[in-house]
């Protein structure tokens, strides 16, 4: 046989088997494979083309013409099958992962965690069961910035720049008008502004205190506010909070003193305290050898608060007290050294 026609019968025998072999591909690997043994470098198609050149001048185009025919018919094929693999393997894909965004929820079942999985903190406990108390009784829970002005922690309530009692919180200052807040009563007046009167708040939070660490000192610890404002606010109002609380926390009688205390933003103020539990009230390094621990200063509102409020004080009038929930915490459990909250350890932590 002539060679031109052996090239011919060659190239028809060639589209057959690429036909053949497209169709019975399955995967993209396959069509590289098929690719590569017609058209790579030792390709069979890529031989005949470059055998042309021994070919008679006069058969040689019209042989010329068919291989290259061949050849883009071959790769338009190619990129039909690769187009139609993609396709397939898509829709399969999103058969098996089709959901219904219709279908409901099934049951959240909430199982108790195992200890070392990790638990809520002490005071977290004691601050959210002191929010559900007080948002029973229709207060609700506000919050204010911990980096403060000097304004609202201070001068907003009746501190005066001069005042001595400001020298009674030692403070960390940002800047000269900017500190760490030392207490929750710097919502006070943020409060009344934002909600007017009356109004029922707590206010738990975070507060910071240059202060000489001991057993029963922190420099960050934690405080819950309260605070009542009213046409017609007594002691009595605020001696019946103060007995719900503690009577919540500690369950059973818990011996209270009541004493005056002075806060510029209160008059008359109080300081309530409670028999230490650590030493039964005999005295030791938690309660100073006093036998009581500060927990719950309190007071009426001073006028001049109430003004910063912007309300006016022969109208209104308004309650406040202010619960170390650190030293809270302390009580209720008999813990004897206020910096095993903060120091993460888990032994300590596991207990609760
Ligand atoms: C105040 O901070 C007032 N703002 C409380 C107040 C509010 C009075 C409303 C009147 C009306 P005091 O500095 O005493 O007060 O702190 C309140 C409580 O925070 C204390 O009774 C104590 O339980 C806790 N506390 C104070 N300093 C520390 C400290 N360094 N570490 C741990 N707890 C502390």
């Amino acid at each position: 046989m002539a060679l031109a026609d052996e090239i011919k019968s060659q190239l028809e025998n060639l589209e057959s088997e690429i036909n053949t072999r497209l169709e019975n591909a399955t995967e993209d690997a396959q069509l590289e494979e098929i690719r590569v043994s017609f058209l790579g470098k030792k390709g069979n198609l890529t031989a005949i083309l470059k055998g042309l050149g021994k070919v008679e001048a006069k058969e040689r185009s019209e042989l010329g013409k068919i291989a290259n025919q061949l050849k883009s018919s071959f790769e338009e094929k190619l990129q039909n099958k690769e187009d139609l693999l993609k396709k397939q393997y898509y829709s399969a894909l999103a058969e098996s992962e089709w959901y219904d965004v219709t279908c409901p929820p099934s049951p959240l079942t909430i199982k108790p965690l195992p200890v070392e999985w990790g638990h809520i903190h002490p005071i977290s406990q004691m601050q959210s069961e002191l929010e559900d108390i007080f948002t029973s009784m229709g207060f609700s829970i506000q919050d204010g910035p911990q980096v403060e002005t000097d304004y609202y922690n201070f001068g907003a309530l009746n501190f005066t720049d001069d005042h001595p009692a400001r020298e009674m919180q030692d403070t960390f200052y940002t800047t000269t008008r900017n500190l760490l807040r030392t207490h929750t009563s710097a919502v006070q007046v943020r409060s009344m502004l934002k909600m007017k009167a009356p109004m029922k708040i707590i206010v738990p939070g975070r507060v910071f205190r240059y202060e000489e660490i001991d057993a029963s000192h922190e420099h960050t610890f934690y405080q819950m506010e309260g605070m009542i404002i009213d046409r017609e606010v007594s002691i009595s109002n605020l001696l019946y909070l103060m007995r719900t609380l503690l009577k919540e926390v500690f369950k059973n009688e818990v011996e209270v003193r009541l004493r005056p205390g002075y806060f510029p933003f209160v008059e008359p103020g109080f300081e309530l305290d409670i028999q230490c539990i650590i030493c039964g009230g005999g005295g030791c390094r938690v309660c100073k050898k006093s036998g009581w621990l500060e927990v719950l200063p309190c007071g009426l509102v001073h006028p001049n608060v109430i003004r910063a409020g912007g309300l006016d004080p022969s109208e209104w009038q308004g309650a406040a007290f202010g619960l170390g929930l650190n030293r809270l915490v302390m009580m209720r459990h008999s813990i004897e050294d206020i910096r095993h909250f903060q120091d993460s350890n888990p032994a300590f932590l596991k207990q609760f």
